[in-house]
């Protein structure tokens, strides 16, 4: 093996993903990678460039031409920030209006192509702990671990009404964000090129009624059993 290892974390919206992933990086001292601030970066400069959904073309002009930066500043775990195009995103993809529409533009053969190519690049050397919805089943079918995040839809709505930033606080109840996730929930699961699913060798953590540390001492917990498993082996 000439790599470093890679730890796969997926899941449905607000499973924890994010949170748990950018503290375990931190804490193996690996490197982060959130592919769904990918999927949302390019949904948002294809919304601000007015290109319809519907044109292909347009939208693989836009995807292969585009330029992704992810910095994460490695001692603040909270920071990461996202450009694209020379323009910062970090706030703009959380928006109401990008996560509406984000799951569409997930869906074309054309992105996923193009971002998962970007994807394994980035990580050709390992060290990394990737989150996103194909990263144990397509984007590192080799991942050391692989993590499969959930939590109830109710517990998932709370959290995501908790996290409503600027002007979209106050605009959603509780009920919408509950229906805007199932949506979005059954469009990850049934579209047709990698779909969200739970790879058959990754390990479920169902994260109700869990904290945040708990998670990711659990996942960290799993790793270090997978590595000494590894040496033995
Ligand atoms: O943070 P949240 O769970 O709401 O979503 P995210 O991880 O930021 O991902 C946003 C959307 O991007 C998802 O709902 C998927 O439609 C898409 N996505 C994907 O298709 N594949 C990935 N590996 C990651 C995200
Ligand atoms: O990335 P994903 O959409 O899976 O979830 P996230 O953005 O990491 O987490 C959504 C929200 O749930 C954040 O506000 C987390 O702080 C919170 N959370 C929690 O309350 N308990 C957990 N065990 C995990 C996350």
């Amino acid at each position: 093996r000439n790599r470093r290892p890679i730890i796969a974390i997926d899941g449905p919206a607000g499973a924890g993903k994010s949170t748990v992933t950018r503290l375990v990086a931190q804490q193996l001292g690996l490197m982060y990678l959130d592919t769904g601030a990918m999927y949302r970066a390019v949904t948002w400069r294809v919304l601000q460039a007015g290109i319809d959904f519907t044109d292909e073309p347009a939208i693989a002009e836009l995807v292969s031409q585009c330029q992704i930066s992810l910095i994460s500043s490695g001692s603040q775990p909270q920071s990461l920030r996202v450009w694209i195009d020379g323009k910062e995103v970090t706030q703009a993809i959380r928006s109401l209006d990008v996560t509406a529409n984000v799951s569409a533009i997930a869906a074309l053969p054309v992105v996923r192509h193009e971002l998962v190519k970007q994807q394994q690049r980035w990580a050709s050397k390992g060290g990394v702990v990737a989150e996103g919805r194909d990263i144990g089943t397509h984007v590192f079918p080799d991942a050391e671990l692989k993590i499969f995040l959930t939590a109830s839809v109710q517990e998932r709505a709370r959290r995501r009404l908790q996290d409503l930033q600027g002007e979209d606080q106050g605009t959603v109840s509780l009920e919408q964000l509950e229906a805007d996730i199932q949506l979005r929930d059954q469009r990850d699961s049934t579209r047709t090129l990698a779909p969200l699913r739970q790879a058959a060798d990754a390990i479920e953590i169902n994260t109700d009624g869990f904290t945040i540390p708990e998670v990711t001492d659990k996942i960290i917990s799993l790793y270090h059993k997978k590595a000494s498993s590894l040496h033995q082996g």
